[in-house]
């Protein structure tokens, strides 16, 4: 075989695993367990997100844009009428600390699955919390602070 045939066989298989790995990727993008927002938000953009946007960009990939929950793959709890949610400090530890395979996004918790960690605010937290709380179907109106999130985050 010609050295010409043989680097044309090395570039078309090449080829094929980028394409396998773009199509890789774009499923892991859109996989519930790796939501990560990161490389679709510059930071600006990112740190200027309301509660419904930090919602729409990192919660629903896994909690549904309904806020309904999903079983497949995991399961992922509905916050659409949450009776736990009652407690926003119980919401505000989960967030910060995590919870069996919901990601942490305190500071001092999060770490990256594969990538780097997506780590929210106090000030966010704080609103995508009380934007939870008051959608879905939840009516609390017991607002959380960012100052109250930050005491929370041990
Ligand atoms: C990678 C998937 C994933 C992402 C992203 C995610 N969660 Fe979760 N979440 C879970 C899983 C799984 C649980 C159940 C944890 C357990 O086993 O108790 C959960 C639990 C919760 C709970 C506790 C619900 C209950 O009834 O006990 C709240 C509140 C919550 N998530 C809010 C959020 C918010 C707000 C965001 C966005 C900032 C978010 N989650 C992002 C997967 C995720």
């Amino acid at each position: 075989m010609s050295r010409g045939k043989l680097s044309a066989i090395a570039a078309a298989v090449l080829g094929t695993g980028i394409a396998l790995g773009l199509v890789g990727s774009a499923l892991l993008i859109e996989s519930p367990a790796r939501a990560d927002t990161t490389g679709i938000l510059d930071e600006a953009s990112f740190k200027a997100m309301d509660g419904r946007q930090i919602y729409a960009h990192i919660c629903q990939g896994c909690h549904m844009a309904d806020g309904g929950g999903a079983v497949g793959a995991g399961h992922y709890p509905a916050l659409a009428k949450d009776p736990t949610l009652a407690s926003r400090q119980y919401m505000a530890l989960t967030l910060l600390m995590g919870r069996r395979n919901m990601p942490a996004f305190g500071a001092k918790h999060a770490i990256g699955f594969g990538g780097p960690p997506v780590i929210l605010s106090e000030v966010q937290i704080a609103a995508v919390i009380n934007y939870v709380r008051t959608n879905f179907g939840n009516h609390y109106t017991d607002s959380i602070t960012a100052a109250e999130v930050g005491k929370l985050d041990k």
